[in-house]
């Protein structure tokens, strides 16, 4: 056969296709949580301008409702570079920066405006900043919002009605002292073994916030719904450091705008659901009471000497410049 002009262009057309196409860098994003969820609007928002300010540098695989495993296990995939991206609670995230766990205080934040104050001012950005040591690069703090617990036993109004319940916490010291100390039964355990749990009675409950309850339809699995805003649940939008350090600076700056209108959609979907999160679960089904004041004033005195650990851990100064930051 012999070589004329269209074999040359046809030739030279697929030589500058597959060009483009080894130029463009596959970011996979991890979550816990399904596409509709708090967790997907936020990645998908993540892509929306990343593809908008970058052309097409970069392409999104998303792997939704845990497709990559648990979230230790996601961020260790970022730190190895085999994952790009992920949006996690801080379920984890004090295993791999201690300081973080300071916001897994309970009763720690009078609301989620106290909350977000705190994670954008110089105390939450100090606290990302410290991702970069340790193979994972902090892009913006994201929130699910405050966390409540639901369980398959009782209504919950005092200490007492939590006395052995067998509880399921992320793998999370701080959580896991307060659940202690209140005298109930906790259980660490991954999220993606949760819901089999539940439905084989190997705990009678867990907690989290309303986005995650109302998307995840945990009621589907649970009874009782107790308004306990017993903690804030932060979330966070992480990147690997061998795939952050990959880019240029205009990569980056396309990133770090990405994740802050990523981390705002997320903080919308809250305010959202915060407000019709109850209503939606009580057409469920779901048996729902909230704490009083007094009801919650007893909680936070049944917590005291788990407190105690949380100064000697993080120092007094810190969680009360956090209390009453303004
Ligand atoms: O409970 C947890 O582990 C987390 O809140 C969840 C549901 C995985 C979302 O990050």
């Amino acid at each position: 056969m012999k070589f004329n002009l269209t074999h040359f262009a046809a030739a030279s057309a697929f030589v500058a296709l597959a060009g483009a196409a080894a130029a463009q860098t596959e970011i996979k994003i991890g979550y816990a949580l399904a596409p509709d969820s708090h967790y997907g609007v936020a990645a998908q928002k993540f892509e929306e301008v990343v593809l908008a300010e970058t052309g097409d540098q970069f392409s999104f695989k998303h792997f939704p409702s845990s497709g990559l495993g648990g979230e230790r296990e996601v961020i260790e995939g970022l730190q190895l570079g085999t994952i790009e991206a992920t949006i996690v609670s801080s379920g984890t995230l004090a295993n791999f920066v201690p300081s973080t766990g300071v916001f897994d205080i309970p009763f720690l934040f009078s609301g989620l405006d106290h909350a977000r104050a705190v994670l954008d001012g110089p105390i939450g950005q100090d606290i990302l900043g410290e991702f970069d040591t340790v193979g994972l690069h902090g892009l913006a703090w994201g929130e699910q919002g405050f966390r409540h617990i639901t369980n398959n036993r009782n209504a919950i109004h005092t200490p007492a009605d939590v006395e052995g319940l067998k509880i399921r916490t992320m793998e999370n010291p701080v959580h896991l002292a307060a659940f202690d100390a209140m005298g109930a039964a906790p259980t660490p355990m991954a999220w993606p073994e949760v819901i089999s749990s539940l439905q084989q009675g190997v705990i009678d409950g867990q907690e989290n916030p309303l986005s995650v309850i109302v998307s995840v339809k945990l009621n589907e699995v649970q009874k009782y719904l107790t308004l306990s805003g017993h903690v804030y649940s932060p979330a966070m939008l992480l990147v690997s450091k061998p795939f952050w350090d990959g880019l240029d600076d205009d990569q980056k700056a396309a990133m770090e705008k990405a994740a802050t209108e990523a981390a705002a959609a997320m903080r919308g979907y809250v305010d959202n659901v915060e407000t019709s999160g109850v209503e939606t679960l009580k057409e469920r089904g779901m048996e729902v009471n909230a704490l009083s004041a007094e009801e919650k004033a007893a909680f936070q005195a049944s917590i005291k000497s788990a407190y105690e650990g949380y100064y000697d851990t993080y120092g007094q100064e810190l969680v009360d410049s956090i209390v009453n930051f303004e």
